[in-house]
């Protein structure tokens, strides 16, 4: 459930009407809902009744600091996988002790300040990694908290693009090799085994891939265990899907999620991290575009909007569905079939394809849904596009949250050398 709702003919965003956010901030921009996001986590911590797992957000998907301080305030740590993402987090209040830190190619420096920050895990995708690891912690006299990423090669049926758990994946280590990887962390002296991790892929429409995987490396732990590790926790990943289809299956609900996963877990002594973020951030969020121009093909129709791939592109990168729905509510059931584009140049700078919407005009506004999770974050300035801005929405206020970057600051990134100054 979201609280982007029509009232009295207007799409409201909690109690702001977005034809108001359009009108004051400009167009395109995203819209997130703090209900919303509030909401997400919260049913998510319910699912695990009982257990009090660490629910470390994925800051990926989206690390706005205004986001991450209203999850925060939740009890929400952070999934963070670059020195950027780690500021984010702490500059949001977050503490180090609800900070893990995944991703392939973590460097010096990033160790660096992790260890600084005094992380939770640090979720360790390569035997280089962590002798790398072992060398910086010592450097700095720190014990290196760890974690082994391991790779269940178990395949998680959902977009190739986002499957992460497969043995041609370049994400963590071979379960089979994790054995010997513990074993030698035992052998250095400077980082120490505290948990095994995992992550399988993202967008999952359903459990079994999850309960494999996490079969898998809970018959992990108790071999670790049994050899002497101290292995404190388990962190599960992300992954789990939401609806974006209303056509398409709808994913298990956290709920279910979370009952398979005390099931799986029995009576392990262990503690349970959780690093959800389209979860909690996807329906949390909305793109707000005009449409510039009604252009008539010859055989179809085209909605041209102000937004596009640059500000969203996982419909161009993953033929993501995204539901898109007038800001004025149709007045009548009349339906039609049109394309969503932006105004790129490029083939894929489609949001749909024939998709039956509302008849609608130049100048009426639109949002594009579920766009809280990989929005904004995977924004680029293609085609010498701005950024656009992000606007939070709290009951009846709302403030911008990014400011949108003109073109003024985008274009003095660039510098001419002297050989070409006139
Ligand atoms: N933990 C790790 C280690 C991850 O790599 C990811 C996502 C997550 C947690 C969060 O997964 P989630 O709960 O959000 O599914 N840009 C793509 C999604 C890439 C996900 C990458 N890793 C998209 O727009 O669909």
């Amino acid at each position: 459930m979201d609280h982007f709702e029509y009232r009295d003919g207007q799409l409201m965003a909690e109690d702001v009407a977005l034809a108001d956010i359009a009108e004051s901030v400009g167009t395109p921009v995203y819209v997130y809902s703090s209900a919303t996001l509030k909401r997400h986590f919260r049913v998510f911590r319910e699912a695990f009744a009982g257990v009090n797992p660490l629910i470390c957000f994925a800051v990926k998907a989206n690390s706005n600091q205004a986001v991450l301080k209203t999850l925060a305030r939740e009890g929400a740590g952070a999934d963070v996988v670059s020195l950027g993402e780690l500021m984010r987090a702490t500059n949001a209040g977050i503490p180090g002790e609800r900070i893990v830190f995944s991703g392939v190619g973590k460097t010096e420096e990033e160790m660096e300040a992790a260890l600084a920050a005094g992380i939770k895990q640090f979720s360790v995708e390569s035997e280089a990694e962590l002798e790398a690891l072992n060398l910086v912690a010592g450097r700095v006299g720190k014990i290196a908290p760890v974690s082994i990423r391991v790779n269940p090669d178990v395949d998680a049926m959902t977009h190739a693009k986002i499957s992460t758990g497969k043995s041609e994946n370049k994400f963590g280590i071979a379960w089979t090799r994790a054995d010997a990887v513990y074993a030698r962390i035992k052998e250095l002296p400077h980082v120490k085994a505290v948990a095994v991790n995992l992550h399988i892929g993202s967008q999952l429409t359903k459990l079994e891939p999850f309960r494999e995987a996490f079969e898998r490396v809970l018959g992990l732990v108790r071999d670790l265990r049994a050899k002497g590790h101290d292995i404190r926790h388990v962190d599960l990943g992300g992954g789990l899907g939401i609806p974006y289809d209303p056509e398409a299956a709808t994913p298990p609900a956290p709920a279910a999620y979370g009952e398979m996963i005390l099931e799986v877990m029995g009576d392990m002594d262990c503690d349970i991290i959780l690093e959800p973020g389209r979860l909690i951030a996807g329906n949390a969020g909305v793109l707000l575009t005009r449409t510039i121009y009604v252009k008539t093909g010859e055989n179809r129709t085209f909605y041209i909007l102000d937004a596009a791939m640059n500000d969203l592109a996982r419909p161009a990168m993953y033929d993501a569905y995204h539901g898109i729905v007038p800001v004025a509510e149709p007045a009548g059931s009349e339906k039609m079939t049109a394309d969503f584009v932006g105004p790129v140049c490029e083939s894929s700078d489609v949001f749909a394809k024939d998709r039956k919407t509302a008849p609608l005009e130049a100048g009426d506004l639109v949002a594009i849904k579920s766009a809280g999770a990989y929005g904004a974050v995977m924004a680029s300035t293609y085609n010498s596009r701005p950024l656009v801005p992000e606007v939070l929405v709290d009951g009846e206020r709302f403030a911008v949250i990014r400011k949108r970057q003109t073109l003024q600051e985008l274009l003095s990134l660039d510098s001419v050398p002297s050989w070409l100054e006139d």
